[in-house]
């Protein structure tokens, strides 16, 4: 406690007192202009009630223009200012096809500012002009596996998007179906460097907002089925979905306190370009593979990350596995060429 305090007067007497404290997090690391501090809320007996990150600028004047973490306890004499109030932003990696695409439009739909990334920067900024027409976008050409060039990207985004509420790491790909002993091992790396560091450095370098926002903020990892079993072929994409899962389970348990909420999720069969990245173009083997089998789309995908997304702040949906219902499991394979 550095001396930043104000009183509450809230009308329902949920809190007398709202204290922010400094924490040992420094706008630098924010990365967003603001000050990142913590804010406890105390019951009229004295008992810690809530606590939550904010962003603070010396250039608000006083409390009421800090974001108030205790709307969900309908303290409005905490309510910062309406036009102060922090627009719910989410971050999508890989939005120039799939499920980020969908989501980008989801989330466009419902109001949400977007921060939307991808290679193909045609297809980005094509998508970017569409929904800047329903509400703010940022879209960033960036490749995830360049870790400076993310670095540069998230550093520079511009103030507005600057608190992040949902982060959807969805950027990520499958390279061939041939067996381990025939793979190409830049494939290998090209999945690994993806799947695995690219969702690394969005994470970490995302985290210090994400945390700014606190409670209700979601880092939402698009794991695989290919993460919780083994198939022939899965090899390096299944490990690398695996890696996701553990990662996110580990997150949770370093960010308790926060506020912030992390999920894997993780979808079977779904229709989307990832096939045709997998098979390398074949649109024979792209059909064979969706034929009559009513796959997932990537609007339902869509509709599952909102979910998840707007679950009230005290939930953590761990893990969610997704599969079309005309989707199971194989047998256990056998070698019988022994006997
Ligand atoms: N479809 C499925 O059956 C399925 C099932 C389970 C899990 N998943 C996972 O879900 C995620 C999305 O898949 P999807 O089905 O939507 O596939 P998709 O249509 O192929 O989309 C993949 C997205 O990732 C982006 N991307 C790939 N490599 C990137 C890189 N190095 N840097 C930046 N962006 C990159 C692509 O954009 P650019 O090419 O423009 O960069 C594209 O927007 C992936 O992580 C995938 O592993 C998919």
């Amino acid at each position: 406690m550095t001396g930043l305090a104000a009183i509450c007067s809230c009308p329902q007497k949920m809190c007398v007192a709202l204290w922010i404290r400094w924490v040992k997090l420094n706008a630098a690391q924010a990365g967003c202009g603001l000050m990142p501090v913590e804010c406890f809320s105390y019951s009229r007996q004295g008992r810690k009630v809530d606590s939550s990150y904010a962003c603070w600028s010396p250039a608000w004047p006083g409390i009421l223009a800090v974001y108030c973490p205790y709307r969900n306890h309908g303290c409005v004499a905490c309510e910062p200012n309406q036009e102060k109030e922090m627009t719910s932003t989410v971050f999508i990696t890989g939005a120039t096809s799939g499920f980020g695409e969908a989501c980008a439009r989801k989330f466009a739909e419902a109001g949400w500012s977007l921060v939307l990334t991808g290679r193909r920067e045609e297809r980005l900024n094509a998508l970017c002009a569409e929904l800047s027409t329903q509400t703010k976008v940022h879209g960033l050409v960036v490749d995830v596996r360049d870790r400076a060039a993310m670095e540069t990207a998230i550093a520079g985004l511009p103030a507005e998007f600057a608190t992040i509420r949902g982060l959807i790491n969805n950027a990520g790909l499958a390279l061939g179906v041939d067996p381990a002993p025939k793979c190409d091992l830049d494939d290998w790396d090209t999945m690994v460097d993806t799947n695995v560091k690219g969702l690394m450095y969005t994470t970490r370098l995302l985290l210090p907002r994400l945390i700014a926002h606190g409670r209700g903020a979601s880092i939402i990892n698009l794991g695989s089925i290919a993460g919780n079993y083994a198939y022939p072929g899965s090899h390096v994409y299944g490990a690398t979905k695996a890696f996701v899962k553990q990662f996110s389970l580990n997150l949770r348990c370093d960010l308790i306190g926060t506020g912030v909420r992390v999920t894997t999720l993780e979808p079977g069969l779904c229709e989307s370009e990832f096939s045709l990245v997998r098979f390398a173009g074949d649109q024979e083997r792209y059909d064979a593979t969706y034929a009559g089998a009513e796959a997932i789309q990537p609007q339902d995908i869509a509709d599952t990350i909102f979910w998840l997304m707007n679950t009230p702040a005290h939930v953590n949906v761990n893990s969610l596995e997704l599969m079309p219902v005309s989707q199971t499991w194989a047998g256990f394979a056998i070698d019988r060429t022994r006997g």
